[in-house]
């Protein structure tokens, strides 16, 4: 059985049929081709799926599509501010990306973080990333990768 929907996807408005049980997760990778989320535990326990929903970050692997009608949605495709941009950057620049699977959901955890507060502390920087697993970096450089961004981001907005 299959319901229609309608959503807003990284800025374009999607109107579609989804099944019932069908996930966020698999909507945005098996029908709409966005394949930044990635399919890790698919269990809510690994973070590799978060997207935005409605502006909060949300692990898209636990969350029916169905029930998302007029719903707003962001992936890590939609992440191409200028914010968004130097966020991806730090990454890169402190080292916190090495085979990249955790990334798009780190990124996306991210944004939202600085978003709403500017000028995060380590532990509040480790609170937001609770739930988000890295086999690779350790997370010292996560929090390098957020601080890094945020003290760009602080320059972007003081040079505007
Ligand atoms: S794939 Fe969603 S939390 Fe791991
Ligand atoms: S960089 Fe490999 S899992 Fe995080």
């Amino acid at each position: 059985m299959k319901t229609l929907i309608h959503l807003v996807i990284n800025g374009l408005s999607w109107e579609g049929e989804v099944a019932l049980g069908q996930t966020l997760l698999e909507l945005l990778r098996d029908q709409l081709g966005l394949n930044g989320a990635k399919q890790g535990c698919d269990g809510g326990e690994c973070g590799a799926c978060v997207v935005l929903l409605d502006g909060k970050p949300v692990q898209s692997c636990l969350i029916l599509a169905a029930e998302l009608d007029g719903s707003t949605i962001t992936t890590i495709e939609g992440l191409n501010d200028g914010v968004s941009k130097i966020i991806q950057e730090a990454y890169v620049a402190v080292g916190a990306v090495q085979c990249g699977f955790c990334a798009p959901g780190m990124v996306v955890a991210t944004k939202a973080l600085l978003d709403e507060n500017p000028d995060p502390s380590p532990e509040d920087i480790n609170k937001a990333m609770v739930g988000h697993l890295c086999r690779c970096t350790g997370y010292v450089r996560t929090v390098d990768a957020v601080q890094y961004a945020a003290k760009h981001i602080k320059e972007l907005n003081g040079a505007e």
